[in-house]
């Protein structure tokens, strides 16, 4: 297990990643609130920062438990704070040190180096440098414009390197970041999928035991993923339940809810439709929209865990992006902050113990461990669908009409990038229902009807996006089948904007 002490960089999260690759398994903790179980930490790594060392609001631990006890590898400002506080110099940089560079120097003989070679691209993220070294240091590579690019204290396993080993651009990241922890830390490389399903499953036994699971699935990777691994674990005793919202895709309640038992899973299929569209009723503003989902989804899971008698524990779906983000909302040293609601008066079930099977885990591992348990494609390769469904893209008021509108059209679309190869280059996909009526003709009729925004985006988290280029003669045809097929929509646009300024939802 390697320890990553985060001392707020955005970059943190792909140091996380970078080591998870190699099949090792490492977490991140605020560099404040160092774990008191020190001891099963092999290695640590210190992470980059957006502050200066010169700063005195900037990160400064006390690491004499870590330095020189274990293997300890220091990025940027980790690599700037040892040399400040080890009798170096670290001084505002007066060439540009943003981007990409490359090793001019590469020290003979270093197993940190081993497998790397002189021209080797690195990136480079800083405003301060080292000018002077601390004590007892060696320099083991340069760039152009870094002398100190990387260097190691004498007599102890400590390795500091000024760019950034996690970011792509720095070609050699990952051998160097595997030299450090195989070769210099003498880490195994064992955690892979498989491992994280024997072991967990064997800790969920144990945590359980016969006590009773509720889990409220989704349809959507993690959920099924956590009701999975602990169906697993404990069996009948998961109670799965399943609500439709009435604002799912076309037969996508039915049909997940088949796949569902098909696996397996104790599984509850509540048809809510009626609820939430009520509740919906005449409402157009997007955030109270979500809201009333939100509400009203939580009313219809307190009542359906009341009937589960005797459950004891609640199981969520979390994944550790959003562990992080809550652990910087409270303290740490990263900017993100979340906003919770605050419900008036718990529901019942929120008083269950919680069980989290995959709060330590990436999407991308979420992935690859529901594949080492068989999860079809159809499930881990699914689009995101975001829980407020068709609500936030169908603009302005919801009525049972224009869901069924929207279902069609985005069935129609949907099917359409699975039936031309596209599906799985898109990121994310659906239709907007716009509260828009355009003149148009069909036979000699004037018609006077909506119009329908397509969407597809390339992403890798959401955060960005950009639109995709769909073959036009594909949009031709899904244009054509929309208009033909779906009674009320007399037209079809593409949306050809960015996310930022644009978001991927338009509600
Ligand atoms: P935006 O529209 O903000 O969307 O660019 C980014 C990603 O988040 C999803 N999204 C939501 N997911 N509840 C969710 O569960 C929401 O209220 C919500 N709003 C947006 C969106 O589908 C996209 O994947």
């Amino acid at each position: 297990n390697v320890l990553i002490l985060d001392f707020g960089s955005q970059y943190t999260q792909l140091i996380a990643r970078r080591v998870r690759e190699l099949n090792i398994f490492c977490e991140i903790k605020p560099y404040n609130n160092l774990p008191e179980d020190l001891e099963k930490y092999k290695a640590v790594i210190l992470s980059g920062s957006p502050f200066s060392v010169r700063a005195e609001d900037a990160p400064h631990p006390n690491l004499s438990q870590i330095k020189g006890k274990k293997p300890l590898l220091a990025v940027c400002y980790g690599a700037q704070y040892l040399a400040h506080f080890g009798g170096g110099a670290v001084a505002p940089s007066n060439t540009r040190e943003y981007g990409r560079a490359n090793l001019s120097y590469i020290k003979d003989g270093e197993t940190f180096f081993e497998s790397i070679s002189e021209g080797s691209q690195v990136w480079m993220s800083h405003s301060d440098t080292i000018k002077d070294l601390p004590k007892g240091a060696t320099v083991l590579a340069s760039t152009h414009d870094v002398e100190n690019a990387a260097y190691k204290l004498e007599n102890e396993d400590t390795y500091a390197i000024q760019f950034h080993p996690e970011v792509y651009h720095s070609t050699d990241g990952k051998q160097l970041l595997e030299n450090f922890l195989v070769k210099i830390a003498g880490l195994e490389q064992t955690w892979t999928p498989d491992a994280f399903v024997d072991i967990t499953v064997a800790e969920l036994k144990k945590k359980i035991g016969q006590e009773k699971v509720i889990l409220g699935l989704s349809g959507g990777v993690d959920s099924t993923v956590a009701a999975v691994l602990l169906h697993k674990a404990i069996g009948k005793n998961l109670h799965c339940i399943f609500v439709n919202n009435g604002l799912l895709r076309k037969n996508e309640f039915e049909e997940v809810l088949e796949q569902y038992q098909g696996m397996g899973l104790n599984v509850k299929g509540v048809d809510a439709s009626a609820r939430f569209l009520d509740a919906l009723k005449g409402e157009s503003d997007p955030e109270k929209k979500r809201k009333t989902i939100g509400r009203v989804f939580i009313e219809v899971f307190d009542d359906e865990a009341h009937l589960v008698e005797d459950a004891k524990w609640l199981a969520q779906g979390t994944i550790y992006p959003d562990v992080i983000e809550s652990v910087s909302a409270t303290g740490g040293p990263s900017a993100t902050i979340k906003s919770h609601h605050n419900v008036g008066g718990l529901p019942d079930f929120m008083k269950l113990k919680v069980v989290e099977p995959l709060k330590m885990l990436f999407k991308d591992e979420v992935r690859r461990v529901g594949k080492s348990m068989a999860i079809g494609d159809e499930r881990l390769g699914r689009h995101p669908f975001p829980g407020p469904g068709l609500a936030i893209r169908i603009l302005g008021d919801i009525t049972a009409e224009k869901v069924s509108i929207l279902q069609e059209v985005d069935h129609i679309f949907i099917k359409g990038l699975r039936d031309w190869g596209l599906y799985d280059k898109v990121w994310q996909a659906g239709a907007m229902l716009l509260p828009v009526n355009s003149v148009g003709v069909m036979g000699d009729e004037r018609t006077y009807e909506k119009c329908v925004a397509l969407r597809a985006v390339e992403s890798t988290d959401g955060m960005t996006a950009d639109w995709v280029n769909l073959p036009y003669e594909f949009l031709q045809k899904t244009s054509n089948d929309i208009i033909n097929k779906v009674p009320g929509v007399n037209r079809v646009v593409y949306d050809i904007s960015s996310k930022p300024p644009a978001t991927i939802e338009w509600e």
